[in-house]
């Protein structure tokens, strides 16, 4: 298999699926053989734009015959959180494997049935935990590894969305905790490789939409880790100057900073003073590397050349300590963790 093409199916083409069939059209060793969508007129747009055309659509209804495919080797999740499980299980059943959107399920318990069923399968199942493959980031968590600033004393990492508030699905695509936050919970496990031992966490909402959903557009979470580490998780549903985020981690030995990107990196100095590009205005621009490496690690993984870098551990983890930041929050404690 290692030198063959991997063919592959995609679940659901909205906000991040045509970014991960952009990732497969670059790729030389990915081959899409199907689509699957209850959308068809959405999907054959996505796959005209990104030259895929030869894919075959399927409705999502009919998804039978792709799981009856013995030519297919894996699938890619890109469908709204609560029908991961399902997808993820049925194609596990089914010898495929998967690569799934993040978070891995709706919670820590069905997201762990789902690491089961692929240890039973013996299948890789990669959570895409995608600022883990960043450059930026992935360098950063491998100097810290080294011990480039020594002993980490702190993490902050900020992760401020551009969202339309107008937006109709926003009530819909799961609380900020579990669904958004979550990305910079991993990434500061990710950096210290280890676990917390403590969760606490605060949010409020701006706009209404948000407080209707008893949900927060604006929200903290802190964390302590065993050797001493403390992290501050920030993240906001919307920004309205671009696509904000960084990653500082500070050590005894120094400071790791991952700084936001622009459109591009050119500085316009004046009698006025300096100017520069806006900030990237959103995930599909400032991670657009890091999902293709993602793929790039998924088509090592199935074709035995690489282990997978989110483990089972990881992909529930980060979980388990929202859940527990949204618990922190409703009672106004600091909970500890037992890993
Ligand atoms: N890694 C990231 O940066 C990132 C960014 C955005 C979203 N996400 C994650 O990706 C997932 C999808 O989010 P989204 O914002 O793209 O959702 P979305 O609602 O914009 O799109 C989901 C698409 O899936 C289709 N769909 C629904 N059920 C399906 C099924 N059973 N089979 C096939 N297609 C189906 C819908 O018709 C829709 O087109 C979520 O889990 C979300 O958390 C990750």
């Amino acid at each position: 298999m290692a030198n063959t093409k991997i063919e592959l199916a995609l679940f659901g083409v909205g906000r991040i699926g045509p970014t991960h069939l952009n990732s497969i059209a670059r790729h030389p060793r990915a081959h899409l053989k199907y689509l699957v969508e209850f959308d068809l007129a959405l999907a054959k747009k996505c796959l005209d734009e990104e030259g895929l055309e030869d894919a075959v659509i399927v409705p999502a209804n009919e998804v039978a015959k792709v799981y009856a495919d013995k030519s297919l080797h894996g699938v890619i999740v890109c469908t709204p959180t609560p029908t991961h499980q399902k997808i993820i299980t049925e194609s596990l059943r089914a010898g495929k494997a998967v690569f799934t959107e993040k978070p891995l399920a709706h919670d820590s318990a069905a997201a762990d049935e789902c690491y089961k069923v692929a240890e039973e399968c013996k299948l890789p199942l990669l959570c895409g935990f995608n600022r883990r493959f960043d450059p930026t980031y992935d360098s950063i968590i491998k100097r810290v590894g080294e011990g480039a600033i020594g002993h980490v004393r702190y993490i902050k990492t900020t992760l401020r969305d551009t969202m339309d508030p107008s937006w109709p699905m926003l009530g819909t695509i799961g609380t900020c905790w579990v669904d958004l936050l979550i990305h910079d919970v991993d990434l500061a496990c990710a950096v210290m490789g280890e676990l917390p031992i403590t969760v606490s966490a605060d949010g409020d909402a701006f706009a209404d939409v948000i407080r209707k959903n008893n949900d927060f557009d604006q929200a903290i979470i802190n964390l302590k880790f065993p050797s001493g580490a403390l992290a501050t998780v920030e993240a906001s549903r919307f920004c309205n100057y671009g696509y904000d985020q960084r990653l500082e981690v500070f050590g005894i030995g120094g400071m790791l900073e991952g700084a936001n990107f622009h459109d591009d990196q050119s500085k316009l100095y004046t009698a006025n003073g300096m100017n520069r590009p806006l900030l990237q205005p959103s995930f599909q621009q400032r991670y657009r590397e890091s999902y293709y490496l993602e793929l790039d690690h998924f088509i090592k993984v199935i074709q035995g050349k690489e282990k997978l870098r989110v483990t089972r551990k990881d992909g529930v983890a980060a979980i388990k300590i929202c859940e527990t930041a949204e618990k922190a929050n409703a009672t106004k404690s600091t909970i500890s963790l037992q890993w």
